[in-house]
């Protein structure tokens, strides 16, 4: 069995990837695929380091069915780049970021999240640290439709096949 490994990142690793993973786990436990995912967050700052999600990331979250309050924080490490498939960006900033700090040529293994949700009009997923709680909701909905696009992209991605000439 495939495993995808993701780790979804954001500034602090308090607000908006927190609730990208709540989004995720949430939709592959309803698919009863938990078993197919390892999913994981991360800081590209470490200023809540071994705290939980933001209150306000909690109750919206909760508002919609999902529980993060397990989630502690945790800044990103190089060993990241080996332990996931995927490093998926909330802002371009977090993406240049991990960009610079991705060993060898590891940096494809960086993508916006909201690279998974084309029909949404914003390709960042907007900080709601300093706002109010609605922007919390307004995050879900974002992670959510993306969450659900990247699972569409990952079951209909085609494996790779020996080419004719590997069979020889
Ligand atoms: P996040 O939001 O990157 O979505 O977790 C923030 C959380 C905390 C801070 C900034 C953004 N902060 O300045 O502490």
């Amino acid at each position: 069995m495939v495993i995808h490994r993701v780790l979804f990142v954001c500034l602090g690793n308090f607000c908006r990837s927190p609730l990208a993973e709540g989004a995720l786990r949430a939709l592959v436990e309803a698919e009863d695929d938990a078993a197919g995912f390892v999913i994981d967050s991360a800081g590209t700052a470490g200023w809540h380091a071994g705290n939980p999600p933001d209150a306000r990331a909690v109750a919206a979250a909760r508002a919609r069915g999902i529980d993060i309050r397990g989630q502690r924080s945790r800044q990103v490490r190089r060993e990241d780049f080996e332990d996931f498939d995927l490093l998926l960006a909330m802002d371009d900033s977090n993406a240049r970021c991990l960009a610079r700090l991705a060993p060898g040529d590891r940096a494809y293994k960086v993508r916006l999240f909201l690279d998974y949700a084309p029909e949404q009009e914003l390709r960042e997923v907007p900080d709601p640290y300093y706002g109010g709680e609605e922007g919390f909701g307004r995050v879900l909905d974002l992670v959510e439709a993306a969450a659900r696009g990247l699972l569409r992209s990952l079951r209909t991605a085609v494996p790779h096949a020996p080419s004719p000439s590997c069979k020889e």
